[in-house]
């Protein structure tokens, strides 16, 4: 078929999936065990009862899709509140927009330029963001169109290493507007960073620099709260989506107080508006859902993190037996295989390790493909309720088999 699509992912004409149910997706009659969830966006696994039933509600009540504002974003607004702490919310369509506008209200609020992003994170593709660091954390853009002036302003923080982020910290610490973080990072999600994000929130405060914390994939997916409710960390403006749009598309800017305050004195308005902001087909879909979730809270989350725990535990037990040099980790139901088991603090020595096993981990994502498993390009993997406990044994001896066939 001829592809006129430049988006990522459409190069390849061959992976072009048709649906999903429950832990599977296919393409055309083949069915895969989908590891990524809707980019990590489905806590319930695809097309579950609760999705299908309130978008079948919606239609029922002839409701129509209302970019106008409308009583569902007011009530979505109303649960949202009771598991993110928040004064005021922004909705957005997606996780880039949410981005995009928080980096603009921390401009407008501190009239400062810089921006201190942490290496290895990932912000959508948000202009101001697309760098990654060389050995010297000088910004390196990873798109073409890029403006100067960007390059210009964003300071790059290394992940999880306070000694050096204190340096650069204080160097700049009159020029920054803001510091974004995501507070478990996608390309190397662990448990081990509060020390680190207290560092970010007692030197953000100190210097009035905003602290924003992305929890686009930690949201809901955290004990149906946040990274910040879990380390116990008070960012000024935090952005979520992915799972609280419950498959469809989603972004939203949380402000506390203090900011609220500070944004009610500015002679000029910040400006959020958007066509699909609040638009009343997701906020009604995933308010229906949220409840759902909410309802069912303790058997969701005990689920997932007994699947998840019994994948990582498993499979690095079983990599320590076999010397293999590979690890799993682990945040909640954040997964990502890494293919190195050496100290890895951040996403720039992840590369330095795993730089040398392109071919091998090309090759096992191809066997896992035709082995009926579905590992995305990103290497994320998102569990999800719908696993059944045959899926999961059926993926880990997978893992295993192929793991040892190219890495041992
Ligand atoms: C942490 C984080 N921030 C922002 C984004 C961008 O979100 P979106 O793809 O909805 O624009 C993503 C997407 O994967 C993400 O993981």
């Amino acid at each position: 078929m001829q592809n006129y699509i430049l988006n990522e992912g459409y190069q390849n004409n061959s992976f072009l999936f048709d649906k999903a149910k429950g832990s599977r997706i296919n393409i055309k009659n083949k069915s895969l065990i989908d590891l990524s969830m809707c980019a990590g966006s489905l806590l319930l696994g695809h097309n579950h009862p609760i999705f299908k039933k309130s978008i079948k509600k919606f239609l029922n009540k002839n409701i129509s899709n209302l970019a106008s504002p409308n009583i569902y974003a007011k009530k979505y607004s109303k649960n949202l509140k009771k598991i993110i702490p928040f004064s005021k919310i922004i909705f957005c369509n997606s996780g880039t927009e949410a981005v995009i506008k928080s980096l603009r209200l921390c401009k407008a609020l501190s009239k400062r330029s810089k921006i201190a992003y942490v290496s290895g994170g990932w912000h959508g593709s948000t202009d101001q963001l697309l760098f990654k660091p060389d050995k010297y954390l000088k910004p390196i853009p990873i798109s073409a169109g890029l403006s100067n002036e960007h390059l210009k302003n964003i300071v790059i923080l290394p992940y999880n290493n306070i000694e050096k982020t204190k340096k650069i910290l204080d160097k700049n610490r009159r020029k920054l507007s803001c510091v974004i973080v995501e507070p478990v990072q996608g390309s190397l999600p662990y448990e081990g960073v509060k020390k680190y994000l207290k560092l970010l929130e007692n030197f953000t405060k100190k210097n009035s620099v905003y602290l924003i914390f992305d929890e686009m994939i930690t949201g809901l997916r955290t004990d149906c709260s946040s990274a910040q409710k879990h380390f116990n960390i008070k960012p000024d403006i935090s952005i979520f989506g992915k799972c609280f749009g419950a498959g469809l598309p989603i972004g939203f800017i949380t402000i506390s107080k203090k900011v609220s305050n500070k944004m009610s004195k500015l002679k000029q308005k910040v400006f959020f508006g958007g066509t699909y902001s609040g638009n009343s087909i997701v906020a009604y879909v995933a308010n229906e859902v949220l409840q759902y979730i909410l309802k069912h809270k303790e058997k969701i989350f005990k689920d997932l993190e007994n699947k998840s725990a019994l994948f990582e535990n498993k499979l690095n037990k079983f990599f320590s037996s076999e010397k293999l040099d590979l690890k799993v980790y682990r945040f909640k139901s954040l997964i990502r295989l890494v293919y190195s088991k050496s100290h890895l603090k951040d996403r720039s020595s992840r590369d330095f390790f795993e730089k040398n096993k392109f071919s091998k981990i090309k090759r096992f994502k191809n066997y896992l493909k035709n082995q009926n498993i579905y590992l995305s390009a990103s290497g994320l993997i998102f569990f999800s309720t719908a696993f059944s406990k045959s899926d999961l044994e059926y993926v880990i001896k997978k893992f295993e088999y192929g793991l040892i066939r190219y890495f041992k």
